[in-house]
Formats: C-alpha cells, structure tokens, sequence
C-alpha cells in the first residue's frame, strides 16, 4: 500500500468513525468538500436528479414489488417508496428506503396519512424538488386514493372500498366495513399489502404520463367541498380550515338544520 493511499484509508476510516460535529469541521479544515469524497466514493451525483428519470416505469412490477415489500415487513410506507425508487434506479436507488418507514400504519400506527401515499408522495418530492410538479403529482394521488374502490384487483369477490380522503383511519375502517374483517386481522394486513402495490403503481402511470409530457390532473375537489371551502378557506368569510379533503367525510353538514 503506498503511503498516499495509506492516508487516504486512514483519513476515510477516521471520518467514518468520527461524531457529525467533528467531521464537519475537519472536512472544512482540509478543503476536502462534501461533494468530492461522495464521488470518491461512487456516491451521489449533484442535486435535482430529474433528468435521470429517462425511460418509462414498468408499472407492473412497480405493483408487484410495492406488495413483495410490504410483506418482508418494510410496510406501506417504505413499500411504495422502496418499489418506486429502485425501479426509477440510478441515483433515486440510494436513497435509503428506511426513510419512509415510519410511515407504517398512517404514520407509526396513528392511522393518519396512509403510507402508501405518503411513501409514492416522497418519490415524487425526491424526483421533482420543490416544484409545482412534486405538488401536483402528490394532489393527483391523494385525489385518486380518496375516490378510487381499492384494493383494485379485477376478477375477483375481494372487498373493495373507498376511503373519502387519504387517511389511514378511513381507508382501513371503510375497508372493515365493506370486508366484515377486522382492522388487526391477516386479511387486512394482505389487503394494505394489495394498497401498496397498486398506489405504487398508479404513482409510476402518473410518472410515465409526467414524462411523456402528457400528464393532465385529473381529480377536482367535489363540489360540496367546494362549497365548504367558499366561507371557510383561503381568503373566504371565516378562513379558519385549510386543505383539500372532502369536509362531509367528516362532518355532516352542520349547517343543515
Ligand atoms: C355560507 C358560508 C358557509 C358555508 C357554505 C359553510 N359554512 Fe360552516 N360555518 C359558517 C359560519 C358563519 C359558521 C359559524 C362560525 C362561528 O360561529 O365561528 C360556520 C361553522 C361551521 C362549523 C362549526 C360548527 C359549530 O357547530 O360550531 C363547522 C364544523 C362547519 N362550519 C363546517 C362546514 C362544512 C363541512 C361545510 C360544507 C358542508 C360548511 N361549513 C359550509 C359558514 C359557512
Ligand atoms: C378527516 C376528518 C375531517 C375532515 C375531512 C375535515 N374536518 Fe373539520 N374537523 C375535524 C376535526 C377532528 C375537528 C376538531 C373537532 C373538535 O375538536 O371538536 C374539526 C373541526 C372543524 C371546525 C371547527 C369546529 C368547531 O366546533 O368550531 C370547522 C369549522 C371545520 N372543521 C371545518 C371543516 C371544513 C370546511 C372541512 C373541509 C374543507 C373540514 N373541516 C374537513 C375533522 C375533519
């Protein structure tokens, strides 16, 4: 080993085991940027990464590895995630998938957001930046999610239901409902595993529409919500609520009576 590369090794091993503070300081000590020891080590290129996606997904098995996933216990979130960024590749691949695992049931358990959305939202943030795409995208898939009976195997008596909005909560609940099964059971559980394939792969369409340059929103906000929206949103009477979710998911019209 030459005495150069001996440094080097000694140097890496050292920045390896060192605390986040130390190496910082060493690495502006040094001059040695960031940027250069990451593609010393065959590491990321430069950041926004859009234009690595060139080649259209193979959404099926986007689909098939979103519910393999799930089921080799990475759960919705990192599922989804996981199945869209390998498949995108180089350099969305390195990403660690374990970033998204909290979002397990909703978001560790809370039934919130529903991982499936939130791991295929992450895969749009990380290709397109923070840009009205990554916005758009995410709105696309939440809308469809909210409206769309899942899971959507064709040809078979699964239950499917809808769940009004992207939470966890409803979509498991209405899903018991439509099922007769219970939220803790086997059945559930293959039937998110189902979920993860198939938002995973409505995310890769979305993608491939994206990129042939023939992406076209879809979803719109349901009218009664709009109506809400007009006395309780933005710039309204009473501007106290924001988002997009459709209220009568939740509350009954309480100005009914
Ligand atoms: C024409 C305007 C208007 C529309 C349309 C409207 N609201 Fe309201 N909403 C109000 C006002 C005014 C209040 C009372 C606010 C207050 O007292 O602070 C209110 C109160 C509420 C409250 C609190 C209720 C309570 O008992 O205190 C809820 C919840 C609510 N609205 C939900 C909705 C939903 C859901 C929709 C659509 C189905 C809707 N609103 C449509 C004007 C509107
Ligand atoms: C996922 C369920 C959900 C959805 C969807 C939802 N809300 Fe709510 N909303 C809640 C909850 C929960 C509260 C808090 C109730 C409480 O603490 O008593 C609340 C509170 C409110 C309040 C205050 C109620 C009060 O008693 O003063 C208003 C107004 C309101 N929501 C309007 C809306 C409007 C308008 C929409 C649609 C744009 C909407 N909500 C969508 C669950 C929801």
């Amino acid at each position: 080993m030459t005495d150069k590369k001996n440094e080097k090794m000694s140097r890496r091993n050292f920045l390896a085991s060192a605390g986040g503070v130390a190496v910082g300081a060493i690495v502006a000590g040094t001059g040695l940027s960031l940027s250069s020891s990451e593609a010393e080590a065959g590491g990321l290129p430069e950041y926004p990464w859009t234009n690595y996606f060139d080649k259209k997904l193979d959404v099926e098995k986007v689909r098939e590895k979103g519910t393999k996933y799930y089921h080799e216990g990475n759960h919705c979130g990192e599922a989804t995630f996981r199945a869209l960024t390998e498949e995108l590749g180089h350099p969305f691949d390195k990403v660690p998938s374990q970033t998204m695992w909290f979002g397990a049931g909703g978001g560790a358990g809370w039934a919130t957001l529903c991982g499936t959305v939130n791991g295929s939202g992450a895969a749009f943030s990380l290709l397109y930046g923070r840009t009205g795409d990554t916005m758009k995208l995410t709105q696309e898939l939440f809308g469809w999610y909210s409206e769309t009976p899942l899971p959507r195997k064709e040809n078979s008596s699964q239950a499917k239901s809808v769940a009004g909005n992207p939470l966890c909560h409803a979509s498991v609940t209405n899903w018991c409902e439509a099922s007769g099964k219970k939220s803790f059971s086997q059945e559930r559980a293959d039937r998110c595993g189902r979920l993860a394939g198939d938002v995973a792969a409505k995310a890769a369409e979305l993608l491939n529409a994206k990129l042939a340059g023939n992406f076209v929103p879809a979803y719109e906000i349901p009218e009664e919500a709009k109506e809400c929206m007009n006395c309780h949103t933005k710039d309204s009477m009473l501007e106290n609520t924001r988002g997009k979710m459709n209220c009568t998911t939740c509350h009954d019209d309480p100005h009914d009576s």
